[in-house]
C-alpha cells in the first residue's frame, strides 16, 4: 500500500505539462497547452493541458485526468506503476510498508537473473545454426525473432551458472534452474529454442522452451510458477503487441507461442497466448484493460469447442455492453500458425472478421437439442441459462441477455406480426414490463443526478445521517458509478474531487467520471436538501427493485414447476398475463 498522503504530495509536486510534454508535442496557447491527442486519431489538435488545474482534457475523445491518469492511460500502467514512474521522475522514493519493500528487493534480483538469462540465450542463438535453421524452417525471420527476444538454450547442465555468474539461489527461484530429488541443481532449459515471457512493462518473468525435434521429451517446457510469474495472469505477446501498436483495437487470443510469433511474422501483431493453461477470469481482466474486443481462436474440433465453452464461462464475470468476446473456430487440424502460413494473412483475417459473438455461442449451445416450441424445452432452456446470466455483472448487457432468454423461453410477449423465427431470434426484445422499466429509469436518472451532486460537493457526504449512508453502502454494488463513489467516500470521507479522480478504483470509468464532474449544475439551489431526499428515494426504489428481481429470479431459476404452469396458462391465454406482475 502506498500512503494516500504520498500520492497527494506527488500530485502537488508533479507538473502535468512536463509529464505530458515529453510524450506528446505541446504548444502553448494562452494559459493552456495544446497538442494532438494521443488517445485517438486526429489531424488537428483538440488535446489540451491546463497547468492551473493540473488537468488534461481532449475535446475530441473526452479523455481527461491528472498527471497520474495520463501516465496510466498513455503508458498503460497500473495505478501503482504510474505512481512509481512519476515518483522516479521527481526523484522521490515511494514509501511502502516494510514487508513489501523486502519483497521488492528479492524481486529485483530475480528480474536481473531473468534478464541476464535472456541476453545469454539470445547470444547463444547466433552461434547455434541448428536452432536458426529450425526457426527459419518455421518461417521466422531475424527481425521478428529479435522483437520477441527468441533465443537458444544450449545443451548442458550448468550453462547459466557458468556463463552468468549469477547467484545460484536466484536462478533457482527464478525458475531458470531446477532441483532433482537428490538435491542436484541444473539448467531447466537445455537444447531448446526459448521464448522469453514478459510482463506488460517488458520485464522478462519467465520462459517457454521448445524442443528442436518432436518426440524428444515434452514439446514445450515452461517456467514454473515463481514470485514473478503466474501463468493464470500472464499472456505471452501482450508486451510485444502493445509495443507494435499504440492502441490495440482488438486482441486475438491463441494457444501457442509459435502462433503468436507466426501471426506477428505475417502482419498480425495483436495476438497473445495463454501459457499452457486455459484462459481464466484474470486473463480476461487483463485483456480488457488493453482492448474492448477479444477474439479467441480455437480448433474447430470437439476439444476446441469445449475449450471455448470454458473460456466463455471465465469471461462472463467481466463482460459488459462495451466489451465483446468472440470466437474463431479454425478448420480441423489447423492452428493459427499453420493457417496463416499456408493460406496467408487475408484468409486468416477473414476468419477473424467472421468470428462468432460469445453470447450467440452461449445461447446457441444452451438451445442445442432443446425444442423451444415445447413447454418442457423452454423451461429447460431457462433453467440452463439462469446460472450463466447470474455470472454476468449487473448492467445493460445482462439485462439484454436476460430479455433475450426470456423471449426465447416464451416469457416475453413477442411481436404479433408474422416475423420469421430467425428474424425474431436476431432481435433483442426490449424490456416489456412497464412498472419495472419505469422504476429502472427512475433509478438511473436519480442515480446520475445524485452522482453529479455528490461529485461536485463531496463535503456533503459526511453530513448525511449514518442510517442513510449505511443503506446506500448496502446497495452500493447495484448503484453503478454512484455505488463506487459511495464505497470510496465511506473509506475516505473527506476526499476531495482530485483525490477521488486519482484514487478511482476502476480505470474504465474514470473518463466518464471526469465528464460528470464537468456537467454544469444550476447555481444556487440548496444541494443538501436535494441530496438527502434524492438518496432516500433512491434507497426506496432500490429496495423495490431488488424485491422485484428476487421474485423474478425465484421464478426463473428455482421454481420450475411454477414456470411450467405459468407457461401452460400463457399458452392458453396469450403471453401477456403476469409478465408485468407484482
Ligand atoms: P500445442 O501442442 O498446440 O503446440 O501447444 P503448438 O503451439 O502448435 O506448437 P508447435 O506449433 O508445434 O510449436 C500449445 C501451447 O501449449 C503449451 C505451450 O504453451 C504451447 O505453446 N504446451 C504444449 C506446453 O506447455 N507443453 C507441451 O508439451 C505442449
Ligand atoms: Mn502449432
Amino acid at each position: 500500500m502506498i500512503p494516500q498522503s504520498f500520492i497527494n504530495d506527488l500530485l502537488d509536486r508533479a507538473d502535468i505539462v512536463s509529464v505530458i510534454d515529453g510524450r506528446v508535442a505541446l504548444k502553448k496557447t494562452g494559459k493552456n497547452y495544446v497538442g494532438l491527442c494521443p488517445f485517438h486519431e486526429e489531424k488537428s489538435p483538440s488535446f489540451s493541458v491546463s497547468p492551473d488545474k493540473q488537468f488534461f482534457h481532449c475535446f475530441g475523445c473526452q479523455e481527461s485526468g491528472s498527471a497520474l491518469t495520463f501516465l496510466m492511460k498513455f503508458e498503460r500502467l497500473e495505478f501503482v506503476e504510474a505512481v512509481e514512474m512519476l515518483a522516479k521522475d521527481l526523484g522521490l522514493e515511494v514509501p511502502r510498508e516494510r514487508q513489501s519493500r523486502a519483497r521488492e528487493s528479492v524481486d529485483q534480483g530475480l528480474y536481473q537473473a531473468l534478464e541476464q538469462a535472456e541476453g545469454y540465450y539470445r547470444r547463444q542463438l547466433r552461434s547455434a545454426p541448428v536452432a536458426i535453421e529450425y526457426l527459419k524452417g518455421r518461417g521466422v525471420t531475424g527481425p521478428v525473432a529479435r522483437d520477441f527476444g527468441i533465443g537458444y538454450a544450449p545443451d548442458g547442465w550448468h550453462n547459466l551458472r557458468d556463463a552468468l555468474g549469477a547467484d545460484e539461489n536466484k536462478l533457482l527461484l527464478a525458475g531458470l534452474t531446477t532441483k532433482n530429488d537428490k538435491g542436484n541443481v541444473y539448467d531447466r532449459f537445455r537444447d531448446r529454442v526459448v521464448f522469453p515471457i514478459r510482463d506488460t512493462r517488458g520485464r522478462v518473468i519467465g520462459f517457454g522452451g521448445r524442443t528442436l525435434k518432436d518426440g524428444d521429451g515434452p514439446k514445450y517446457l515452461n517456467s514454473p510458477e515463481t514470485p514473478l510469474f503466474q501463468k493464470g495472469r500472464e499472456l505471452y505477446g501482450l508486451y510485444e503487441a502493445r509495443k507494435a501498436l499504440r492502441s490495440i483495437d482488438r486482441l486475438i487470443v491463441v494457444e501457442g507461442y509459435m502462433d503468436v510469433v507466426a501471426l506477428a511474422q505475417n502482419g498480425i501483431p495483436n495476438a497473445v497466448a495463454t501459457l499452457g493453461t486455459a484462459t481464466g477470469t484474470a486473463h480476461y481482466e487483463k485483456l480488457y484493460r488493453y482492448s474492448d474486443e477479444v477474439i479467441c481462436c480455437f480448433d474447430g474440433d470437439k476439444a476446441g469447442r469445449a475449450a471455448a465453452w470454458r473460456a466463455l464461462e471465465s469471461a462472463l464475470p467481466v463482460l459488459n455492453e462495451r466489451r465483446s468476446l468472440k470466437f474463431v473456430f479454425l478448420p480441423n487440424g489447423e492452428d493459427p500458425d499453420s493457417m496463416i502460413r499456408t493460406h496467408g494473412q487475408t484468409v486468416f483475417q477473414e476468419h477473424v472478421n467472421q468470428a462468432t459473438p460469445g453470447l450467440e455461442f452461449l445461447l446457441g449451445r444452451l438451445k442445442e437439442n432443446l425444442d423451444l416450441h415445447s413447454l418442457d424445452g423452454r423451461a429447460k432452456f431457462m433453467g440452463l441459462a439462469a446460472p450463466y446470466i447470474e455470472k454476468l455483472p449487473q448492467g445493460l448487457l445482462r439485462d439484454m441477455v436476460q430479455a433475450r432468454v426470456r423471449e426465447l423461453g416464451g416469457l416475453e410477449p413477442v411481436q404479433p406480426s408474422a416475423v420469421s423465427a430467425s428474424t425474431r431470434e436476431a432481435r433483442v426484445s426490449p424490456a416489456s414490463q412497464p412498472s419495472a422499466t419505469t422504476n429502472r429509469r427512475g433509478i438511473e436518472r436519480l442515480q446520475r443526478r445524485m452522482l453529479i451532486i455528490l461529485l461536485k460537493e463531496t463535503q456533503l457526504w459526511s453530513l448525511l445521517e449514518d442510517g442513510l449512508r449505511a443503506k446506500l453502502a448496502e446497495h452500493a454494488t447495484h448503484l453503478g458509478l454512484l455505488g463506487t463513489l459511495v464505497d470510496f467516500l465511506e473509506q475516505n470521507p473527506n476526499a476531495e474531487i482530485d483525490k477521488i479522480l486519482v484514487g478511482w478504483p476502476d480505470e474504465a470509468t474514470q473518463g466518464e467520471l471526469v465528464n460528470l464532474v464537468n456537467q454544469p449544475l444550476e447555481p444556487g439551489l440548496p444541494r443538501e436538501r436535494e441530496l438527502v431526499d434524492g438518496l432516500g428515494n433512491l434507497c426506496r426504489l432500490m429496495d423495490d427493485e431488488l424485491r422485484r428481481q428476487r421474485q423474478l429470479q425465484a421464478r426463473e431459476i428455482g421454481a420450475e414447476a411454477e414456470l411450467l404452469s405459468h407457461l401452460r396458462s400463457a399458452e392458453g391465454g396469450g403471453h401477456r398475463e403476469r409478465t408485468a406482475g407484482d
